[in-house]
Parts: structure tokens; sequence; C-alpha cells
């Protein structure tokens, strides 16, 4: 077994699950129905229920390192085929990408990975380099640049997300929509960037319930 405090863990959960049976019995006879895609950096201290609330088959969860959609035409298509899934068959109406500080996927783009030890790693963040180089064009200070590639590589993610048809597509009928977030690991805030006013806003400004 791994850990006993993941032992521990199951063993409340099953209190909860019996206590919850109705909710768990439902999500079970009726299926999933979740209305929000996550699509989020793999970082163990990242975890999307517990930053947002979300109950079971509330998020369909995508994780990786960087958060990072590869274009449709990308050789890597377990991603594709999970928003392919969530929008076709699931019908969900938002897409959200959320970055975060202290991603070790961006940081690691600063160096040049050796294809040699870690080939996977290597394609991988090839994908998120443009995000690296666009900061670094952007003219923005040294000190802010490691936050600013954060930031550029969830806002590249919606071009991304829109080479997929099904995508593209939601969005034009008005059934899809993406937002872009940074969850903040030394404040534990998040914030949505504003295509508008191109800033980056915290998201609890918006929801009375949320503040
Ligand atoms: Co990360």
């Amino acid at each position: 077994m791994p850990t006993p405090s993941l032992i521990d863990g199951y063993r409340k959960f099953r209190e909860k699950y019996k206590s919850d049976h109705e909710v768990f019995d439902r999500l079970a006879d009726e299926g999933q129905d979740p209305k929000v895609m996550w699509i989020g950096c793999s970082d163990s201290r990242v975890v999307p229920e517990l930053i947002t609330g979300a109950e079971p088959g509330e998020l369909f969860d995508l994780r990786n390192i960087a958060n990072v959609v590869p274009p449709a035409t990308s050789a890597a298509c377990a991603t594709g085929a999970a928003i392919e899934y969530a929008v076709i068959h699931l019908g969900v109406d938002h897409i959200v990408v959320c970055g975060h500080t202290e991603c070790g996927g961006i940081a690691a783009l600063a160096a040049e990975p050796d294809p040699d030890v870690q080939p996977h790693i290597t394609s991988w963040l090839d994908l998120a380099r443009p995000a690296r180089e666009q900061a670094l064009a952007s003219g923005v200070a040294e000190e802010d640049l490691y936050l600013e590639t954060i930031k550029t590589n969830v806002l590249i993610q919606f071009d991304n997300l829109r080479t997929y048809p099904c995508v593209a597509g939601g969005e034009r009928s008005g059934t899809l929509t993406i937002h872009g977030w940074l969850y903040d690991l030394h404040t534990g805030t998040i914030k949505a960037y504003h295509p508008e006013s191109k800033e980056w806003v915290s998201i609890a400004r918006h929801s009375r319930r949320a503040e």
C-alpha cells in the first residue's frame, strides 16, 4: 500500500460514501453530466476540486505538465481525445484553462532538457516553448519573465483549443466559453483573464457568493 495517510483518507471517504450514498448512487446510475472541463497542471499542489469546491461529477478534469493543449494537428492525442469527449459527448458549457504560479513545467523552459534522458518531457515542453518566446519578445523585466510566461502559456492554449473544430464550433454557436485562470500558490487566489481589458482579475470580484 502506498502510504498510511492514503488508507486513512480512504476510510474517511467510505464514511462519506455511506452518508452521501444518494449522491453517489445518482452519479453511478445516471452517468456524468459535468458543465465544466478543467485543463490544469499535474502539479500536486493545484487540486481543482479543492480550490473550486467542485463536487464529484462537476468537473471533467484533464491535467498534464504545464496545462498544455497540443494543437489538433499534433501527434499527442490524449489531450485532444479528452477535449472532444468533453465537448461532443458530454456537452460541457465551459472550458477552464488554469495555470499556476511556481509551475515547474514553465520553469523548465528556461533550460534545455536532455532528450536522451527525458525524451517525453523534451517533446512535451516543446509545446509550451512558444509561451517563453512570446514572453521574452514582450520585453517584460527579467524578474517578471517567469510569471509572464505562465500567463502567456494559459492564453496560448486558447488558440490551441480553437484548432479543434468542436471547440471552434461551440464558441461560434455560443454554447461553449473558454476561460483563462491563474492560481497563485502563495495567496490561494484565482484570477481570470479578461480579453477586453487584457487584465487578470480576481474571480471572487464577480461572484458575491465567493466574497
Ligand atoms: Co505546473
